[in-house]
């Protein structure tokens, strides 16, 4: 599958849809939303009877293809389960662009699946789940793992479960998680999506926690329901007015580079190189997520 080159940008990551690998009528209409990113579920949503004909009904779905400009990944089966192997062996022959390990559990996970992505010659970037104790703790470490390695998601449910903390709106007991895998990301130059948020009748408390994740600089939600990914979408991209306010910054330092000056000012502030890179990185990102609207 093609990567995303049209202008060089980031592929946009706003939404990334779970769908059960059994759901063909999921599968169908995930063809008609604007999700930037699909994933194609093999592990919790799929019942241990039904594994097998789940990788099946992915990898048909994946080759019949018709699912435009979206970036397509299989969740396969955690490193520890009777399924993991083939489900990696699947995911890599079906021409994923990437593969979603769960149940992370230290760097050992990643270099296993890394290695036997290698090994059958797939395409597909690994993303490692960060839903356990010991996964939060060894981030940096995982995510130096393997080269294949591309992002981190966070899962926060069975994280909550295993902490025994209680989640609210502020998702307070979950910060030093959520922060400490994107300081480890950064440092290793990986994407990072916030969790899923289950309660897809809520829109307010759905639009807070997108507010909160692109705060903590998350690139986008994984999100469950077509109902999430307009709100996604929109929380995690740059407003309008921010983007002409990057293009005013790029100018304003242009202007002062072209008098042979490193520094400018506008509207009464500092502009440092620093801000014109980071506005170029907005403009940019603007610049790709037009690029899939006219898919
Ligand atoms: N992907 C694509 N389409 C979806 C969808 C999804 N994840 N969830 C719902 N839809 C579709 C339905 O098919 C329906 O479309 P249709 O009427 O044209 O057939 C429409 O959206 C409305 O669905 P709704 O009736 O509101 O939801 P539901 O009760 O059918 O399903 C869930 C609710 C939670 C079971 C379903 O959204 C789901 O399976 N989500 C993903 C779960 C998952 O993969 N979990 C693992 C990761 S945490
Ligand atoms: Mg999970």
């Amino acid at each position: 599958m093609a990567e995303f080159t049209e202008t060089g940008a980031e592929r946009p990551r706003r939404s990334c849809l779970y769908m059960p690998g059994t759901n063909a009528r999921a599968h169908e209409k995930a063809k008609t939303l604007p999700a930037d990113v699909l994933i194609f579920d093999l592990e919790d949503s799929v019942a241990p009877d039904a594994k097998e004909a789940a990788r099946d009904q992915v990898c048909a779905a994946i080759a019949a293809g018709g699912f435009g400009r979206r970036e397509i990944v299989v969740r396969v089966n955690a490193m520890d389960t009777p399924w993991a192997e083939a489900d990696l062996r699947a995911a890599a022959a079906s021409g994923a662009h990437g593969v979603v390990l769960p149940k992370v559990t230290g760097p050992d996970d990643v270099r296993a699946a890394g290695d036997l992505l290698d090994a059958e010659g797939a395409g597909a970037r690994l993303w490692a789940m960060m839903e356990t104790a010991r996964a939060v703790l060894a981030a940096p470490e995982i995510a130096a793992a393997h080269g294949r390695l591309a992002h981190f998601t966070m899962g926060l449910e069975d994280l909550a479960k295993e902490l025994r903390a209680e989640v609210e709106g502020q998702r307070t007991a979950m910060l030093y998680a959520l922060e400490r895998t994107l300081l480890a990301a950064r440092a290793h130059g990986l994407g990072a999506i916030d969790a899923v948020y289950p309660d897809f009748s809520d829109d307010a408390g759905f639009a807070a926690a997108c507010a909160q994740g692109r705060g903590l600089g998350f690139d986008g939600k994984q999100v469950i329901h077509p109902r999430q990914i307009a709100p996604a979408n929109a929380a995690f991209a740059p407003s309008a007015a921010a983007v002409s306010e990057a293009k005013r910054i790029i100018a304003a330092f242009a202007a002062a580079t072209a008098k042979g000056e490193h520094v400018a000012t506008l509207d009464g502030r500092m502009v440092e190189a620093l801000h014109a890179a980071e506005a170029r990185r907005v403009v940019d990102f603007a610049d790709a997520i037009a690029a899939l609207q006219t898919a």
